[in-house]
């Protein structure tokens, strides 16, 4: 290819994924895409308290391991702090070299001085651009600082991790101001059941985004759960009403998860529709189809939960939700070895949910023998001893779900 001069879009050749960095763990390679681009910039954000931190320590030393020689600059904690955490985490490598600097130049003349293949910034709040009038912290000033770490990072083809603290809403001078102008952008979420994490790539110009993993904070740092199915089904009473379990898809990974439904006598006139990792709008129509399926729902109050604290924004998890409710309505659990999937409709009509097969094959290893499935065209390739209910209403779905109770 030569610079500057228009290639045919066939000619093109593909981008190479070699040179890549790994982490040495499966699951943050995984969610990066395949490991770290040299020279690409990846953003990791997340409420304070979290472990982000501790989760690029871990890195840098899983690099330093691998050969590679990285620089840890903070602006937030000293450089005995730094060493002391290494220490407790077991991952005192001398590749590893660290800078407690809050001046971006001063950051930048280091990462000269080390050229190290990767560039940690912790964080992006508190590193300063002092010639800039703006406050630290600031918009304009993490911008600008994010924008240098960039040029840097593709002029020396040094990857750079930057991280940036996020409040609760969410709204904050940082991360979200960023997304446009890093490659990679990470999420390192709490809200899953504590010690849990949950790593989610919402950008990545290098590999699928939505892609999730999930660790746990121990005392000797976080270990990655290589099964989080297990996991987020592990207290999971079998054999009570109002629990359903589905499977979603998260990135390129099928995952199980238990959805609850609690269905109790409401006032006229202040219902509630409540939602713990749903879509409220979604409880609300799905509320108007069961209704007028005749599951006698218009005078309750709904309360609707995804176990293990994750979301749930896929539609495929519309199903699960109405055998739920009706679940809990009845009073009766459903029987045990049961997954439910499908989407559902306004008119109570049942739709597919891609990647059926994968669900299905992840359900079944976890023990899983029957599935309420929508009906389709395209004959189901259900893995061995899983017997498929297909069904085309949701009418069919909940006569199905009960089958045998
Ligand atoms: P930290 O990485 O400092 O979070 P962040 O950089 O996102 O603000 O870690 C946060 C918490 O994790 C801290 O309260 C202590 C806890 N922790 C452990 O439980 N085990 C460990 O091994 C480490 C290093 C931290
Ligand atoms: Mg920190």
């Amino acid at each position: 290819m030569t610079p500057g001069k228009p290639i045919s879009i066939t000619e093109l050749p593909e981008p190479s994924v070699e040179g890549r960095l790994t982490t040495r763990s499966g699951e943050l390679d995984r969610v990066l895409g395949g490991g770290i681009v040299p020279g690409s910039i990846i953003l990791l954000g997340g409420e304070p308290g979290v472990g982000k931190s501790t989760l690029l320590l871990q890195m840098a030393t899983a690099l330093a391991r691998s050969g590679r020689r990285v620089l840890y600059a903070s602006g937030e904690e000293s450089l005995h702090q730094i060493q002391q955490r290494a220490r407790r985490l077991d991952a005192l490598e001398p590749q590893v070299f660290l800078l407690a600097e809050t001046n971006l130049a001063a950051i930048l003349l280091g990462a000269e001085s080390v050229d190290p293949a990767v560039l940690i910034v912790d964080s992006v709040q508190t590193t300063t651009a002092p010639e800039l009038a703006s406050a630290a912290g600031s918009v304009s000033q993490v911008r600008e600082v994010c924008a240098r770490l960039v040029e840097h990072g593709k002029r020396h083809g040094r990857a750079v991790v930057l991280v940036g603290h996020v409040t609760k809403d969410g709204q904050i001078a940082g991360p979200r101001a960023l997304e446009h102008l890093v490659d990679t952008v990470i999420y390192f979420e709490s809200d899953a059941q504590p010690p849990l994490r949950v790593l989610r790539a919402e950008k990545n110009r290098f590999g699928a985004s939505g892609e999730l993993a999930m660790f746990e904070m121990a005392g000797d740092g976080l270990r990655e759960v290589a099964e989080p199915s297990a996991v987020l089904l592990r207290d999971r009473p079998t054999d009570r009403p109002g629990t359903v379990v589905t499977a979603v898809m998260e990135g390129t990974r099928a995952m199980l998860v238990e959805v609850q439904a609690l269905v109790s006598p409401g006032f006229p006139g202040s219902l509630r529709r409540t939602t713990v990792g749903f879509d409220h709008q979604r409880l609300a129509m799905l509320a108007a189809v069961l209704a007028r399926a005749e599951v006698p729902v218009h005078d309750k109050d709904l309360f609707v939960n995804v176990a293990g604290g994750l979301r749930v924004d896929e539609p495929a998890a519309d199903l699960a939700v109405a055998v739920a409710i009706q679940s809990s309505m009845r009073r009766r659990a459903v029987p045990a070895g049961l997954i439910v999937l499908g989407e559902v409709g306004l008119t109570g009509e049942v739709r597919p949910a891609p990647r059926l097969d994968q669900r299905l094959a992840e359900a079944a290893r976890h023990g899983f023998h029957r599935a309420v499935v929508p009906r389709s065209a395209r004959p189901v390739d259900a893995p061995k001893g899983m017997e498929t209910l297909m069904v085309r209403t949701v009418e069919d779905a909940l006569d199905a779900a009960f089958e045998g109770t």
